[in-house]
């Protein structure tokens, strides 16, 4: 019999086809718990759940508290200005402070990929990925695939383009990983030097003109310029950028009629996407961020909800 058998969520590449199908199916179960008037169940009672950002995030953080708190979890949140990181005290040390604590579960995003692998190595709590580095962000890509399937109804087979900063991209890598096992054909699309030169060994097609490789697809995914993380310019300017790789009324036409639009946000309106079809009736951008407090539910009732592998049913 299948069990959903982890301590942590590290990243996509852990998860076997039957793991992303129990936690799609366990959101969709949970998901109308959050339309409720009163939006609570007893599920989590008892449980301690730390949210340690040293990143700024606001979906992603939001989401977890949210689903730790509809699930009646006691939460904590900690960001890199308010722990005694600002006075040198190691990731590590920190970590094992929290853990003397005994939390169930430490959600961890960090600028440096590999932190919530090491974190993880170190405390017997859980250890969810919340975005490390330019690694990995598993939840995103979780929330990704419960959204294409309740809009498309499958995911197999279906044709999907990511066009952007692949090469920085976290999303992107696990957007990837998290498709190609679901069975979608996965185009990357962007200016060469955002495309890592070791893209087709992830088993994606590369076509560098956005205009081509939206052809006939069934779901876009449109990636935020990451100014943040580029130690060199690789576009000549924002407005060129938009003009040649951004997503405009236009070149939709491409794709399917049915199509749908993504984007993991925060949006640089105007640069990858108008705002005209960020807004408009193609895009699911806004279901990505509702659908993403169900996931993280999920995962939360997965990894502490019960013995670790009990099922729903
Ligand atoms: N998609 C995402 O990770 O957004 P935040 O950075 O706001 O959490």
């Amino acid at each position: 019999m299948y069990r959903f058998n982890h301590k942590d969520l590290l990243g996509m590449d852990q998860l076997s086809v039957s793991d992303i199908n129990m936690i799609l199916d366990t959101a969709d179960s949970l998901m109308e718990i959050s339309s409720r008037d009163i939006k609570k169940v007893p599920t989590l009672r008892g449980k301690s759940i730390v949210n340690f950002f040293y990143e700024p995030s606001t979906r992603t953080k939001a989401s977890f508290e949210m689903a730790a708190k509809r699930l009646s979890a006691d939460t904590l949140s900690l960001s890199a200005t308010d722990s005694s990181m600002v006075k040198g005290e190691t990731l590590i040390d920190t970590a094992r402070n929290l853990q003397a604590m005994n939390p169930d579960v430490i959600i961890l995003r960090h600028s440096s990929s590999g932190a919530p692998h090491l974190l993880a190595r170190y405390v017997d709590a859980g250890v969810i990925n919340a975005g490390d580095g330019m690694h990995e962000h598993p939840t995103q890509a979780l929330l990704d695939l419960f959204t294409i399937r309740k809009k498309k109804g499958r995911i197999k087979g279906l044709k999907v383009v990511i066009i952007g900063d692949i090469a920085h991209s976290r999303v992107a890598r696990s957007d990837i990983i998290g498709l190609k096992k679901m069975g979608a054909e996965v185009t990357v699309s962007g200016p060469p030097t955002m495309i890592p030169v070791d893209a087709e060994s992830l088993g994606v097609k590369v076509v560098f003109d956005p205009e081509k490789a939206l052809n006939n697809k069934d779901v876009i995914m449109m990636l935020r310029i990451q100014l943040e993380r580029q130690s060199e310019v690789l576009f000549p300017s924002l407005r060129e950028y938009s003009i040649f790789f951004g997503l405009n009324k236009e070149i939709i036409k491409r794709a399917k009629k049915d199509v749908i639009i993504m984007h993991p946000g925060p949006i640089n309106r105007g640069v990858e996407i108008t705002g005209d079809l960020a807004d408009g009736p193609f895009s699911v951008i806004l279901d990505q961020v509702s659908n993403g407090v169900a996931i993280r539910m999920a995962l939360l009732y997965l990894l502490i909800g019960g013995e670790r592998g009990d099922n729903l049913d």
